[in-house]
């Protein structure tokens, strides 16, 4: 079997692969090409297995971190359990530059022994129009062209404050802000001449009991705002009975009355640390102070100042020892409690909490 890189003309055996393994046909035509690790396994001519590895740039505790996102990881059947999965993510996390990787699992077991670990989901909550505010504070308007930037700079404002979203810029977004305005319906909510908020949905079908409105972005920087995007939403309810809110639910589950169903759909994504090195001085941090791990077999010394990480490799010995799981689990902020009880540190480390950060969430799959 030979590992190489995926060309054009691998596109036809590609398209019917990931139509057998995912049950889907993809295009005859090839799609547009974004620069991307794209690779297959070959026996003979035959491609028998592909995965992708995209760049991306993820927000963690209000700090761009780039990212490597995994996708399309296909094994024909008649080669599975052979490790040809081992092999690939091998061969991507070796190739990319970015500290950290990040992929959607069918089922975590593939990629924990790789150092994977889920650290959150992304959900899809169908929340009925009735628990909606349906009265809007400030004026409501269509978005336009000119909006644009500041629509982005909204987004912007809201992933730097929190940490996973990613932030929809760089090889991987050729399109930019342009596509924002594709959906149905494009809302800006505008306070003092500012606008402070937007959302952005389609319609779904049907006409009574229609819809559900199908939420893309809901992203307000004030209360005000979000009550009024939220009151539009609700101006729906004579024809439509629901919409279906993709992401965190944080944010909507404080502006409503009601409280929110469960989601519908909760989608686990997992997070590896590629480079601790790189990732930990990207990474923002929330308090400063200092702390030291070992993770396969190197010792780390993480002195926060200001918010920026110091990382220096030292010995092994004597320091507490994390799992690379574990190391996901910490990045992502989780407390050093949970990763001691699920056996993924060696004895408890209360200096780890440094790590402390705010639940990730993420908008955008691939
Ligand atoms: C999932 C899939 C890629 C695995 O291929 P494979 O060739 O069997 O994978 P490998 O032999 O390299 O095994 C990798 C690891 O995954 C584990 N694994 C494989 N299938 C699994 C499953 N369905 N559930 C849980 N773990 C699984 C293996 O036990 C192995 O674990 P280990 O490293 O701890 O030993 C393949 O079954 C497939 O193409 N499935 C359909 C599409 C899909 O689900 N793709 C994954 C998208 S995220």
């Amino acid at each position: 079997m030979i590992l190489r890189d995926l060309t054009g003309e691998d596109w036809p055996q590609r398209r019917v692969l990931g139509g057998l393994t995912f049950g889907y046909q993809a295009a005859e035509e090839l799609p547009e090409q974004t620069p991307a690790i794209r690779l297959g396994v070959f026996d003979g001519e035959r491609l028998v297995a592909v995965a992708a590895g995209r760049p991306y740039t993820q927000w963690w505790l209000g700090r761009p971190v780039e990212m490597c996102g995994i996708a399309g990881v296909a094994v024909h059947p008649d080669v599975r359990g052979r490790g040809l999965v081992r092999q690939l993510m091998a061969e991507i996390t070796d190739r990319t530059e970015a500290p950290i990787s990040v992929l959607y699992p069918t089922a975590p077991g593939i990629y924990r022994g790789l150092g994977w670990e889920v650290v959150g989901t992304l959900d899809e909550t169908v929340v009925p129009l009735g628990s909606l505010p349906t009265r809007s504070l400030s004026p409501t308007r269509s978005a336009t062209g000119a909006d644009l930037p500041r629509l982005h700079e909204l987004y912007v404002q809201r992933g730097r404050s929190g940490s996973g979203l990613i932030t929809r810029e760089g090889p991987s977004f050729p399109q930019g802000v342009d596509g924002l305005l594709d959906l149905d319906v494009v809302t800006v909510a505008e306070q003092d001449g500012l606008v402070t908020g937007w959302v952005s949905y389609s319609r779904g079908q049907g006409y009574r009991h229609g819809g559900p409105l199908r939420v893309a972005d809901c992203v307000a920087s004030t209360a005000v705002a979000m009550q009024s995007l939220l009151a539009g939403l609700a101006s729906w309810s004579a024809v439509v009975d629901a919409v279906r809110w993709r992401g965190s639910t944080a944010d909507l589950g404080l502006a409503c009355g009601a409280p929110l169903p469960a989601p519908e759909q909760a989608q686990p994504w997992m997070l590896r640390v590629l480079d601790v090195r790189a990732g930990l001085a990207a990474r923002g941090w929330g308090v400063d102070g200092a702390t030291a791990f070992a993770t396969a077999g190197a010792g780390w010394r993480v002195t926060v100042e200001a918010g920026q990480a110091t990382v220096e490799q030292q010995g092994a010995d004597g320091l507490p020892s994390v799992d690379a799981r574990g190391l996901a689990l910490l990045f992502a902020g989780r407390d050093p409690g949970l990763l001691l009880r699920a056996g993924l540190l060696d004895r408890p480390a209360p200096d780890l909490s440094l790590f402390a950060g705010p639940p990730p969430e993420i908008a955008d799959y691939f």
